[in-house]
């Protein structure tokens, strides 16, 4: 829990509030923002109201984080006016859109500094310089160099996010993410491996490698398939996983290495987005549903226990119910273990935003039964782990219920008992299945490995 303590002696300190939205990569991104705040010399309290200065780490995937961003921002102009002294900073990947920082300057003029997604580590500069001027409102989203390191404060012990990668090359005709986050640069192997030695002598016993397209890393002759088997190859008994694949670049070779390393876990996040090759066409996904499939296949064939998930839209401009029909057979075809579903909603300035888009109603019927199909799988799947043990790596504890993930990205809940804490590996015997997780018991006398 975070405390407001006394201001420290540090001139200008503040107490400072984040407010996450989007996906992992925008919560690490977070803790890259509180680090930096950090070394600057403020400190976090638990809520918005508390807050001298509030960070919004936004996120312009999908238009409905865009709108509970812009929202949240909106009902901050009252209190502008009776504090002060109050900072409003809005960060993320949304201010990198054309035209967003000019529109923001003119509806919401009361807030201070706009960055954009590769300025972060500009904040401190610019929160000086705001407060010298006073009313100088701040907006810089040029890119300059997106890899200076910066103090991360990280908040997912036993977890530790480690980006191998930034921006994405592929413009699939949806996404907005090439646009805003420009194209793809891979950090050079030796730092990712010596943050990662770090991160493990710290006591991490995860690391989760993060990019828009892992798959496509590409550094001083180093290729995913590379980097992931040196990273299973150092001493320590830990978890590694990475997100997001891309169907067009996971391979063989990359099966083969997790196939191959003990501590590359069974769960891969293969987004597939539509089942119908038509609409994958106009996607510009580059590859067929049957191509998906001999993927998932070749997955389960060869990776002991493995799971898959993935990411579906549905809605996408001119989706027939055919093409419709073909991602529900994918979807029985594949048995994913989770699937995070969307709608689509236009992005301006991508390709797709100029096709036309479909009626609300027929997404609206599209995802509640995709959903419907999914949860069933998902169900199955669960019971298939009632009566076996799992080796757990305890992730959060809340009122004496630890929760944590099989290696395949089952999320199991079970009571604390003997001294186990978070951050250990237990052997726990699941009882229960709900829909997506799990419940089960601590076997005590279990021969674990809590180096
Ligand atoms: N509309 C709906 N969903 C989208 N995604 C990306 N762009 C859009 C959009 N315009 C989804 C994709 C992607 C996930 C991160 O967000 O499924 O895999
Ligand atoms: Fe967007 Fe496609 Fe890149 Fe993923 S791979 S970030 S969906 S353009």
């Amino acid at each position: 829990m975070l405390k407001k303590f006394p201001r420290t002696s540090i001139i200008n300190s503040m107490f400072y509030y984040i407010v996450t939205y989007g996906c992992q990569m925008n919560v690490h991104e977070s803790e890259k923002i509180a680090g930096i705040l950090h070394k600057d010399g403020h400190t976090a309290c638990d809520t918005a109201e508390e807050a001298d200065l509030i960070v919004f780490n936004t996120c312009c995937i999908r238009d409905n984080a865009e709108k509970r961003a812009l929202g949240n921002i909106g009902a901050l102009k009252q209190r502008k006016i009776t504090q002060k002294n109050l900072i409003i900073a809005v960060l993320g990947c949304m201010t990198q859109q054309k035209g967003f920082a000019a529109s923001m300057k003119e509806k919401y003029p009361y807030v201070d500094i706009i960055l954009g997604a590769n300025n972060l580590h500009l904040l401190p500069y610019y929160l000086k310089l705001n407060d010298r001027k006073n009313s100088l409102k701040i907006e810089d989203t040029d890119t300059y160099d997106i890899n200076i390191p910066v103090d991360t404060f990280r908040t997912s012990y036993p977890n530790a996010w480690v980006n191998i990668m930034y921006g994405c090359n592929n413009f699939c005709s949806y996404c907005i993410v090439p646009y805003v986050r420009g194209r793809e640069i891979s950090r050079p192997p030796r730092e990712i491996i010596n943050e990662i030695k770090f991160l493990l002598d710290e006591g991490y016993k995860e690391i989760t490698l993060l990019g828009q397209n892992v798959n496509s890393y590409l550094c001083e002759g180093y290729n995913f398939a590379r980097l992931l088997s040196d990273i299973s190859k150092i001493d320590k008994k830990f978890r590694l996983r990475f997100m997001t694949s891309h169907p067009k670049d996971f391979n063989k070779e990359i099966i083969d290495i997790i196939k191959s390393s003990e501590n590359i876990c069974n769960h891969i996040h293969l987004p597939v987005q539509s089942g119908s090759d038509r609409i994958l066409k106009l996607m510009n996904r580059k590859y067929t549903s049957a191509h998906y499939i001999k993927l998932a296949d070749a997955v389960y064939e060869n990776i002991g226990g493995a799971l898959i998930s993935t990411d579906l839209m549905v809605g996408f401009p001119t989706e027939t119910d055919g093409d419709f029909e073909d991602t529900l057979s994918l979807v029985k075809r594949c048995r994913f273990s989770q699937a995070f579903t969307f709608v689509y909603s236009p992005r301006s300035g991508t390709l797709s935003a100029s096709m036309p888009d479909i009626d609300k109603e027929t997404k609206k019927h599209r995802i509640t039964e995709l959903i419907k199909r999914q949860n069933a799988i998902t169900k199955e799947i669960s019971d298939t782990f009632r009566d076996k043990t799992a080796e757990i790596l305890i992730e959060n504890e809340s009122d004496g219920i630890f929760t944590g993930r099989t290696t395949n990205g089952k999320l199991v809940s079970f009571k604390k008992s003997g001294s186990y804490k978070t951050g250990d590996f237990a052997t726990v015997l699941i009882s229960v299945s709900k829909s997506a997780s799990l419940t089960g018991t601590i076997l005590l006398d279990a021969n674990l490995a809590n180096k």
